[in-house]
This record gives structure tokens, C-alpha cells and sequence, in this order.
């Protein structure tokens, strides 16, 4: 286990719309240089980039045409060395988008395999043995190429699936084994890239779709073989370097494929949903929102078990938000998600939190899809630092995406000086979340009260007890513990014969 996980808090930057040098419009790698004194006074010693390769941006970058280039768009390879140069001298690691899953159809690799000659790349895709060949179940692309066959594509139609052959061989005419040479050296050249990055200073990656590989693995059972392997790997001749797979199943994830750590995602009606963003009968139901409606159970019922079964081998990582999902503003105000954000970085693993989400920024309703992005494009929008031009993002005329053009637009300037903003307090939760290790990544999690139903919510780690109250009524419920002192508190909270009333909007963090 990378030692300096025990420690990470990362900072998500989507590169495209972070800060623009060139006056194109779009961000760029000096860009990302010029602001990380900007992430380290954040309190983030970690960044999660998305992908930087060279690709026709179908998808923002997840249909990579060549995995060992950068795209010019953002800069060259050697920029990105010094990215992580600059980066690690001052204490920042620095991970890459990995998207083992699929690549462009653009990519060298798909372009040999659509020839109707054999050649070396002829099982790198999947394809059905003739084009009249089209088995409904499977997500095929029809008559595309000279080669007389369909093949699979992982994601939007342009991202032809990666083959890793399947576990349960249903139609043995065109699908390979998972043990077959062809599978695994696809595998071997997903190592090939890794190791190329890692040579040149990367300290990771943060693997895509990292459950989609072995076809027909209902339980992903060769899917963590691959995985495993890759992990061997790492151990010997990287061993911190760190892996975080998109998978949301941190048992698989984690304890079967050797990741260190796990994405906690957003997918509706699951306990992170639950917590944050979730609609039922037109009424808004998460636990983070004033009508109080929320049930923390739905979360604990399926978090804490997966925690149990997982903190000895790595991280269920919480994020903010990220490139994939609305921006909480979209959903909750001002003082929910300061409340949120506040309880989410007191929670274990490790906290992922989405650039802009620092200053609230808003999400953009109404954008035409940009890059594959669709009702993604509004949480991709770009960084805003200051009142100038483009809120400090670019000097061009026309942006990758438009700015946020509020009169009243949230920007680092405004942000960071005022002492109410959700700035303040998510650098305050990261500063307390290094300063005080039971509050950090490792630190255990007691739950002393989150009933069905009703708020607040309190949990222990080690001597601290965290409440929140994201309701719009005070509660009261019976408190056996004997305060030291208060380490940090927002809203108001009364102790008196131990009972503790969390008024409404609250917050604290007590020393027992
Ligand atoms: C998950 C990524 O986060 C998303 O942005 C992308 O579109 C898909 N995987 C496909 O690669």
C-alpha cells in the first residue's frame, strides 16, 4: 500500500476547462502548473487528471487515440513530466485517467483491426465473425468496415470495446477465451502504458470503467484476475504508485482486484445518492437537504458493511461531485452543501473533491453538449479565479465552454476572502483532516446515532464526535458523552443534561 495514501486528500482537475495560457481557449498543462501553489493552499496533495491524451474528443478525452501522447491541445509529453516534476516538489502526486475499457475508433490499434487482413490487432477489438452476425444482447456496431464482421463497442458508439476476451464463452465462432494469448496480451499492453507513465513520473492512475474488461464476468471474476496482476506489478517495481479503480463496488474492487481504493458513486438510489441527490415521488429525499426528509440509514445500511469488509485492504473514496455528475448546487444551497461537504470530509478514505466545487460553482443548465458531455457539460464549465476577463480562465474571445456569466458568479477572488463561503469551510475540514489523524483517511467510524428517518446525524472517530444537522428543524436526542472541547463548529449546537439540540443547519465537531 503507497504509504502517502494514508494521507491523501485529491483535487479533481478536468483539464479542458481549468486554466487556459495559451490564449486557445482551452486549459493546458502550464496552465495546471501555474496553479498548483493554488491546489497545495487547498490542502490537497493529490490530483486526479482526466484524461490528457491525444484523442478526437468524442468524449471528452475517454476515447484515446494514442495512450503514449499527449494531446496538443493541452501540450506535449514533456509538459506533462514537468507537470509531475513541479508537482512533486512540492508534495503533489499526480494520477492519470487510465481507460482500459475501450479506445477511439480513430486509435492505431482499431484501425488494423478493421482491416479484412489478419494482422497483429485483428483480436485487439471484439468482432462477430460476419456482419449478418448481430446476437441482440451484445452492443454491436453493424457494416462500419471491410472486415465482415460487427464489433463491440464499451461506451458511445465510438469507443469500440477492448478485447480481454469473455468468461463464459457463449458463441466460441468469435469470442475468445479470457485465457486466450490474443486476451491477455491486451492486458499486457495496458501494462505497457502504465508502465510508460509511471517510467516518466506519474504516480498512478484512476482506472476507467475498471469492471468492463472480461466479457460475460457477471461477478467479475476474471476481470479482478487482470486487475491482480496489474497490482503484482505495481507491488514490485512501483510500489507507490497508487490505483483507484470507477467501479463502486469496493468489495470486487478492492478486496478481489487489488485496487487501494474505490470511487464511492453517485448511482441513483444507492447510499451516496441517498446522501446527496435523491428524488422520490417528486419530493426531494436526501439526507443533505432542509426539508429534512432524507434517511441516513440508507446510507450507513449499505456503507458501513462495505467499509467493514474492505478498510484493512484500502480506501472507498467520497468525492465532491465529479466530470460525471450535476454539481451539488444544482441541487442543494449554500448552507447544505457547506454542511455536506463539512461531514463529508470527516468521513474515512480517501476525499476526492471536484475543482470549482471548493467555490461553489454552479451548475450550467441549458449548454449544448460539448465533447460528449450532454447533461454532463454543465458540471465541466470553466475554473473561476477572478473578475477578469472569462473570470481569469483565457484570454480568448470564445471558450471551450461559456463562463458562468452571473453578476454574482463565485470565483477563487471572492471566495476566498469571505469567511461564509463553502471555501472556508472545505479548507478548514482539510486542514483539520491532516492536522488530526483519527480524522483522516484511516481513522475508524462509530456510529452514535443515525435512526430511520430522523436527524441529526453523529458519529465517533477515535476522540472527536461529529453531528449534522442539515434539517430546518432543531433536534434534541440524549448525549452520554462528556465534552473536552469543541474543535470546530458552523450553525448551533446546545449541550444541556446530556441532551444535544443541533439546531437547524448545524455542525460540530466535539473532543470527548
Ligand atoms: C466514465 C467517465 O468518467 C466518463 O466521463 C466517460 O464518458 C465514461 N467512463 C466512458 O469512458
Amino acid at each position: 500500500m503507497p504509504k502517502w495514501l494514508s494521507d491523501a486528500v485529491f483535487y479533481e482537475i478536468y483539464p479542458q476547462s481549468f486554466n487556459d495560457t495559451n490564449g486557445d481557449g482551452i486549459g493546458d498543462i502550464q496552465g495546471i502548473i501555474e496553479k498548483l501553489g493554488y491546489v497545495k493552499d487547498l490542502g490537497c496533495n493529490a490530483i486526479w487528471l482526466n484524461p490528457v491524451y491525444d484523442s478526437p474528443f468524442m468524449d471528452a478525452g475517454y476515447d484515446v487515440r494514442n495512450y503514449k501522447k499527449v494531446a496538443p491541445r493541452y501540450g506535449t509529453n514533456d509538459d506533462l513530466v514537468r507537470l509531475f516534476e513541479e508537482a512533486h516538489k512540492i508534495g503533489i502526486k499526480i494520477l492519470l485517467d487510465l481507460v482500459p475499457g475501450h479506445t477511439s475508433e480513430t486509435n492505431p490499434w482499431f484501425l488494423e483491426s478493421k482491416k479484412a487482413a489478419k494482422n497483429e490487432y485483428t483480436n485487439r477489438y471484439i468482432f462477430t465473425n460476419s456482419v449478418w452476425e448481430a446476437p441482440p444482447e451484445y452492443r454491436l456496431m453493424c457494416g462500419i468496415c471491410e472486415r465482415d464482421g460487427n464489433y463491440l463497442v464499451n461506451y458511445f458508439s465510438s469507443q469500440p470495446a477492448l478485447n480481454y476476451g469473455f468468461y463464459k464463452v457463449t458463441h466460441p465462432d468469435w469470442q475468445l477465451p479470457y485465457d486466450h494469448p490474443d486476451a491477455m496480451a491486451t492486458a499486457e499492453a495496458m501494462k505497457d502504458i502504465m508502465r510508460f507513465w509511471l517510467d516518466k513520473g506519474a504516480d498512478g492512475f484512476r482506472v476507467d470503467m475498471a469492471d468492463s474488461l472480461v466479457k460475460n464476468d457477471e461477478e467479475k471474476i476474471a476481470t479482478a484476475r487482470i486487475w491482480r496482476d496489474v497490482r503484482e506489478m505495481l507491488d514490485e517495481e512501483y510500489p507507490q504508485a497508487a490505483l483507484v479503480a470507477e467501479w463502486c463496488h469496493p468489495e470486487r474492487a478492492i478486496n478481489n482486484a487489488g485496487f487501494h481504493m474505490d470511487f464511492y458513486l453517485d448511482h441513483y438510489g444507492n447510499g451516496y445518492s441517498r446522501l446527496f441527490r435523491y428524488v422520490k415521488d417528486g419530493e426531494n429525499r436526501a439526507f443533505f437537504h432542509k426539508n429534512g426528509k432524507g434517511d441516513i440509514t440508507a446510507f450507513l445500511d449499505e456503507y458501513m458493511p462495505n467499509l467493514r469488509d474492505t478498510h484493512k485492504n484500502g480506501y472507498i473514496c467520497f468525492m465532491t461531485n465529479n466530470h460525471d455528475m450535476p454539481r451539488m448546487t444544482n441541487y442543494a444551497d449554500k448552507e447544505t452543501i457547506k454542511l455536506a461537504f463539512a461531514t463529508l470530509f470527516t468521513l474515512p478514505g480517501v476525499p476526492f473533491l471536484y475543482y470549482g466545487d471548493e467555490i461553489g460553482m454552479r451548475y450550467q443548465k441549458d449548454l449544448v453538449s460539448k465533447e460528449g458531455g450532454f447533461s454532463r457539460t454543465g458540471s465541466r464549465t470553466p475554473m473561476q479565479w477572478n473578475s477578469s476577463k472569462n473570470l481569469g480562465f483565457s484570454d480568448a474571445d470564445e471558450c471551450y465552454l461559456p463562463v458562468d456569466n452571473a453578476p454574482d458568479a463565485p470565483t477563487v477572488e471572492n471566495q476566498s476572502t469571505d469567511p461564509n463561503s463553502i471555501y472556508k469551510t472545505v479548507t478548514d475540514m482539510i486542514a483539520l483532516r491532516h492536522q488530526h489523524k483519527e480524522l483522516g483517511n484511516d481513522g475508524k467510524i462509530e456510529v452514535i446515532y443515525g435512526e430511520k428517518n430522523a436527524y441529526p446525524f453523529i458519529f465517533k472517530r477515535g476522540k472527536y464526535i461529529i453531528a449534522v444537522n442539515p434539517s430546518s428543524k432543531d433536534e434534541t436526542v440524549d448525549f452520554g458523552f462528556e465534552v473536552k472541547a469543541t474543535l470546530y463548529s458552523f450553525g448551533k449546537t446546545k449541550l444541556q443534561n446530556k441532551k444535544l439540540t443541533t439546531c437547524a443547519s448545524s455542525f460540530v465537531i466535539f473532543e470527548v
